[in-house]
């Protein structure tokens, strides 16, 4: 998005040049960039079928799909089997979900590290078992706990079975661990095949994506972006105080858009990119469209900007709310 639209001619052209002025020698240079190129090609992953993908993120037809953020988190409490049932309840083509592990390793459904802000515990969840995190509440600091009292945090699993049961699409968001949230993955496409036609794996980390898709072609997978992620919070502010940190990875996140942007989505065979939403336009849209490659916003909170994405860009959004308008849950 920083600096895209060039291509993959363009970002060879861009390599060779670097390697020039760097090392001053044109066999050299032109050496690494046939490499890279070479590689590229060799280590490439054709993306799923376009009809997949088309049934994955195109459920009903031509129309935008609206897709539940951490089951709606502002609608119930989040990653719960409640959310997901009040997000089929309130229309949503599906959910977007947390997958995490516990300490022994059970894949559950979760946001963050820690359990402190959706739960009444405490701690890290890798310190915790699977029976330590099923005592906890999740709802217990949802704006609407009175309504939504005795959930347990759901196995990732239950979390499937229940999508399933209310026929919404599910888009897995992976944050680490890829070998295990790989293999708990594949599993549970093999346990029920009917996820190729109704899920998506999405992460921000590309070895996440290239690893699924590894595992198994079959499956339609998502790279997740947000310019600025590494040197800014979510909400705008820097991540690190001292300045040579701030401006060193504001480096590195002009690299990571460059190279998701130019070869990492061609290098995973994804069919949708998943950017926060301030950044979508209806060029960059088409841009990614003329490549196969279909945009889908996050989050996306309020009722105009949702008609937007609706009838104008015609494009997938993720939403906290399918009801009303609400600040987003970073
Ligand atoms: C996916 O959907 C297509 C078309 O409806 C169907 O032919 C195919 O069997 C489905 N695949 C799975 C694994 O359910
Ligand atoms: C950065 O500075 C703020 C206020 O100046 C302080 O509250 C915060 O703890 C600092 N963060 C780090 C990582 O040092």
């Amino acid at each position: 998005m920083l600096c895209r639209g060039e291509g993959l001619l363009g970002s060879l052209t861009a390599v060779l040049v670097a390697a020039l002025a760097l090392s001053r020698s044109p066999a050299l240079s032109g050496l690494l960039t046939a490499g890279l190129y070479l590689a590229l090609h060799l280590f490439s992953l054709e993306p799923a079928a376009p009809q997949s993908a088309q049934r994955v993120l195109r459920p009903r037809g031509s129309a935008a799909a609206r897709i539940a953020h951490r089951g709606g988190a502002h609608d119930a409490p989040e990653n719960t089997l409640a959310a997901i049932r009040q997000a089929a309840e309130n229309g949503a083509t599906g959910v977007e979900l947390d997958v995490e592990f516990t300490a022994d390793g059970v894949p559950i459904l979760m946001h963050d590290e820690t359990v402190e802000r959706t739960t009444d515990g405490t701690g890290r969840l890798r310190d915790l078992t699977f029976e330590e995190i099923r005592r906890l509440d999740p709802s217990a600091k949802h704006r609407l706990r009175s309504k939504f009292q005795g959930e347990k945090v759901p196995t990732l699993r239950e979390a499937v079975v229940e999508s399933m049961h209310h026929n919404l699409i599910i888009y897995f968001d992976v944050k680490g661990h890829a070998n295990q949230a790989v293999d708990a993955l594949k599993q549970l496409y093999l346990e029920f095949p009917s996820l190729y036609n109704s899920s998506i794996v999405c992460s921000f980390m590309p070895d996440v994506v290239y690893k699924m898709r590894q595992a198994d072609r079959n499956v339609v997978t998502a790279l997740t972006h947000r310019p600025w992620q590494l040197s800014h919070f979510g909400d705008g502010t820097p991540r690190f105080n001292s300045s040579w940190k701030h401006y060193l990875y504001m480096i590195l996140d002009v690299i990571l858009d460059w190279s998701l942007h130019s070869f990492l989505w061609r290098l995973c065979g994804v069919s949708a990119f998943l950017i926060q939403k301030n950044f979508v336009s209806q060029d960059y849209v088409r841009h990614w469209s003329s490549k196969g490659i279909q945009v889908v916003a996050w989050t996306v909170n309020t009722f105009a900007e949702k008609s937007y994405y609706e009838s104008v860009l015609e494009s997938n959004y993720i939403t906290d709310s399918l009801v009303e308008d609400c600040d987003p849950h970073y």
